[in-house]
């Protein structure tokens, strides 16, 4: 059985906070942050709005999209590295929002990498038969734990949620290769206590992103038995379009065959393959037929990369 994508959407809080607004916070400037980063604003979750209240409202415009109904869902993966609470689970909250009533849900924490993991325990579930259709959703309020005191990681992130409806189909496509990779060892360099504000070794991390993406494409590529110029398009983790662009050139990738939109949100983690996913869609970058890489690294440290045949109308 193949696990196609066959839905897609994403929510993005309304409130933007611009480089400008960050001048006013902290010692920073527009000029270090675009230069630096590419990023000009993120976006802020509302009062009322959760990391389960922005997934929910990601994976319903998912569901619409791929035509399924409620009780079709056999199972929701959330992925994410910023719950409200240790439990109950956010795909529980999920499952009780969307009113999934058929649904298992479990809960994935492999931070900026959790999206593509979401997506191999789908595919897996898909390919052993065990579900048909599967929600897989990365959601993420990281500006509820950031320390707005420091300058060096405050500029960074956003919040977000995007989701994608994974259905079997005895046809060919979806992911045709995913490469997984940890390291604990590099744990201490970006990290969330449970009572504390999230800490980052931005150098260290930045040399790992840019060897991690480039690796884990290419055993992604190897595995699925093509080659790095048939690839249509590359949707990379959003945290830096310096690591992009520094990944890109030693993959020998024309930046034309790499979707970007970190300006306008930041690093949302889990959260930032599928909305990135969701804009190159609605910017025509995706057709039937098309072979998209997808590629994420972050806390853990953890990687992830899969190759994807598109298959459904867009
Ligand atoms: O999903 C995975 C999550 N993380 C990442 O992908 C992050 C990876 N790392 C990075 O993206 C980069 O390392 C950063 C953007 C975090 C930092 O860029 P950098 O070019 O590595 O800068 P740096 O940490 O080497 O700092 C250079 C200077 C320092 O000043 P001194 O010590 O040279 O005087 C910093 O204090 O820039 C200073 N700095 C700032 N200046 C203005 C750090 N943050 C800021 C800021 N505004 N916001």
């Amino acid at each position: 059985m193949y696990a196609h994508i066959t839905g897609w959407g994403k929510a993005l809080p309304e409130r933007r906070l611009t480089n400008a607004d960050l001048e006013k916070m902290v010692k920073t400037a527009d000029e270090w942050i675009v230069s630096r980063t590419g990023i000009r604003e993120r976006r802020i979750v509302a009062d009322c709005d959760t990391t389960d209240s922005l997934g929910a409202a990601a994976a319903s415009k998912a569901l619409a999209r791929a035509g399924v109904q409620a009780e079709d869902v056999d199972m929701v993966i959330a992925a994410s590295c910023t719950p409200e609470a240790l439990f109950p689970s956010i795909g529980n909250r999920i499952q009780e929002r969307l009113g999934l009533g058929n649904a298992a849900a479990l809960d994935l924490n492999q931070a900026c990498a959790g999206f593509i993991h979401g997506l191999a325990v789908a595919q897996g579930f898909v390919a052993s038969r065990q579900y048909q259709t599967i929600l897989v959703v990365g959601s993420e309020v990281l500006t509820r734990h950031v320390d707005w005191t420091d300058r060096s990681t405050c500029v960074l992130f956003g919040d977000a949620a995007g989701a994608v409806v994974v259905q079997a189909s005895r046809d060919p496509g979806g992911p045709l290769a995913i490469d997984l990779g940890s390291d604990g060892t590099g744990g201490d360099l970006l990290m969330l206590p449970t009572e504390g504000k999230l800490y980052m070794n931005g150098r260290e991390v930045y040399r790992f992103a840019v060897t991690a993406m480039t690796s884990s494409l290419k055993a992604a590529v190897e595995k699925a038995e093509i080659t790095l110029d048939h690839i249509d398009l590359l949707i990379p983790h959003q945290a830096n379009i310096r690591i992009i662009h520094s990944a890109a050139q030693t993959l020998g990738l024309p930046l034309e065959k790499v979707f970007t939109n970190v300006e306008k949100y930041g690093n949302t983690s889990a959260a930032s393959i599928p909305v990135a996913l969701c804009e190159a869609i609605e910017a025509g970058r995706v057709k039937p037929g098309d072979t998209v890489a997808m590629v994420a690294f972050g806390a853990g440290l953890a990687w992830g990369a899969t190759i994807v045949r598109w298959t459904s109308p867009v």
